[in-house]
């Protein structure tokens, strides 16, 4: 239940309170929109670029999402200050900071002498004018739950005064070109705090994830209006600010133990780049009447799915066996291509069988224990030759023609039985 006071319509004017002009509304012929105008600031981050889709686009309103604490500050003051260096005047203001704290910070992430304004300002009106009056090139806001609007009496962080002031900021940038990004803070349950119509309103909505106990950050689109969703820019937290990484890979499988047994590489597709992952298995005879399976980094659902067809197509005898399924680093899977390497891992874990040396898998298992191709399998296959891999079992679909060139023997299968023979080393 959501309170929402009455408030009287304007005398005159109609939509005077979001700021929109008097007179006729101009009708604009395709052709003769400027699309000079739109070109992209780029956020002097590679992995930034990437997850907005090649950089910032003009009059656009972003919204960055995540946990307490995960360095959502950070990032958007390091942006601020390369954006500040390259494209002019960047206003970054916080409403839970104060200048002092928030220069503190930057000192730590070793920001010069660039034309970074700070504003610690929660009075929506008053950042306003201070938008009007610098005309910055980049507007962050840190965060839309604790500006309010002198126009509401609720609560800052309500929903009313967060769709209030979010409404505002998005006028404000399409009508002054203002490209704003927005920090929004998430409820327990991982969604981004306040009304859901917040997600509607702004152009991406970039999830900044990572763990706790890894130094690994994760930025992520969930929607964006102007490039492909599902892109990642990966991040490493270090004592002077997030430094970007630019081979994930290689972050990805560094702790790997090569010959132990459920241990499998995976290459998987996240957006248009090839990662490759450690996907891990235990299997292990449970002591209990029912078998548990547990799974972090990948579907619940899927894993019992992939553990079936293991039973009834494979012949592995699965029942009353505990098995616990991870992605490696805190990396959520959720593409079929990744079923092969589950299905890999859980086979090597009950067997007791290492996978072959330097091997990686990908490939989508279906119910009738078939494999099947897989999109990008060139993509795919080339990452794992770059990062030393000598085989790579795929799908019989992908082999040859997509994979040929890439420097890295594949092999063939077209079922799950073939594809545990290829993988599996005879001991
Ligand atoms: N001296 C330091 N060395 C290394 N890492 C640090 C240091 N100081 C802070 N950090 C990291 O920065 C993180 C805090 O970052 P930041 O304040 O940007 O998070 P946030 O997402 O903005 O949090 P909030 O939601 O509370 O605003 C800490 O969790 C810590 O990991
Ligand atoms: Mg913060």
């Amino acid at each position: 239940m959501v309170e929402e006071p009455e408030t009287a319509a304007p005398a005159a004017g109609g939509d005077a309170r979001y700021g929109a002009p008097a007179g006729r509304a101009e009708v604009r012929r395709y052709s003769e929109v400027d699309v000079e105008a739109a070109r992209r600031v780029p956020s002097g981050f590679g992995e930034f670029d990437r997850v907005l889709g090649g950089g910032i686009v003009p009059g656009s309103m972003v919204l960055v999402g995540g946990e307490p604490g995960i360095g959502k500050s950070t990032l958007l003051l390091q942006v601020a200050a390369r954006v500040a260096e390259s494209a002019g005047p960047v206003l970054y203001a916080s409403g839970e900071e104060s200048e002092q704290q928030v220069k503190e910070r930057g000192q730590r992430l070793d920001i010069g002498d660039a034309e970074l304004y700070l504003l610690a300002e929660t009075c929506l009106e008053r950042l306003l004018e201070a938008v009007e009056r610098v005309r910055p090139a980049l507007l962050v806001v840190d965060s839309i739950q604790t500006i309010y609007s002198l126009s509401l009496a609720s609560a800052p962080g309500s929903v009313g005064q967060v769709r209030e002031a979010a409404t505002h900021l998005l006028f404000n940038a399409k009508r002054g070109n203002v490209p704003t990004i927005l920090v929004g803070h998430v409820t327990k349950d991982g969604a981004l705090a306040g009304p859901k119509v917040l997600e509607h309103v702004v152009d991406t909505v970039l999830y900044f994830e990572g763990e706790r106990h890894h130094a690994h950050r994760v930025v992520r689109a969930v929607k964006n209006r102007f490039g492909a969703v599902s892109e990642l820019g990966v991040f490493e937290m270090t004592g002077s600010g997030l430094l970007p990484v630019s081979n994930p890979s290689r972050l990805f499988l560094s702790d790997r133990a090569a010959d132990a047994p459920g241990s499998v590489v995976l290459c998987s597709l996240e957006g248009t780049r090839p990662i490759l992952v450690e996907v891990q298995a235990l299997v292990s005879t449970g002591a209990y009447g029912t078998a548990r399976r547990m799974s972090s980094g990948m579907d619940h659902n899927r894993l019992a799915l992939l553990l079936a067809v293991l039973e009834k197509r494979a012949g592995l005898g699965l029942a009353g066996e505990d098995v616990f399924v991870n992605v490696a680093g805190g990396l959520e899977i959720d593409e079929p291509a990744a079923d092969l390497g589950v299905v890999a891992a859980v086979a090597s874990s009950l067997r007791a069988r290492p996978v072959r040396p330097a091997t990686a898998v990908f490939g989508e298992v279906g119910l009738g224990g078939e494999v099947r191709g897989t999109p990008q399998a060139g993509l795919r296959v080339r990452e794992a030759a770059q990062l030393g891999f000598t085989h790579c079992v795929v799908p019989a679909a992908n082999s040859g023609r997509d994979t040929a060139d890439a420097g890295c023997e594949t092999i063939g299968v077209e079922t799950v039985e073939d594809a545990l023979d290829a993988l599996l080393a005879v001991s």
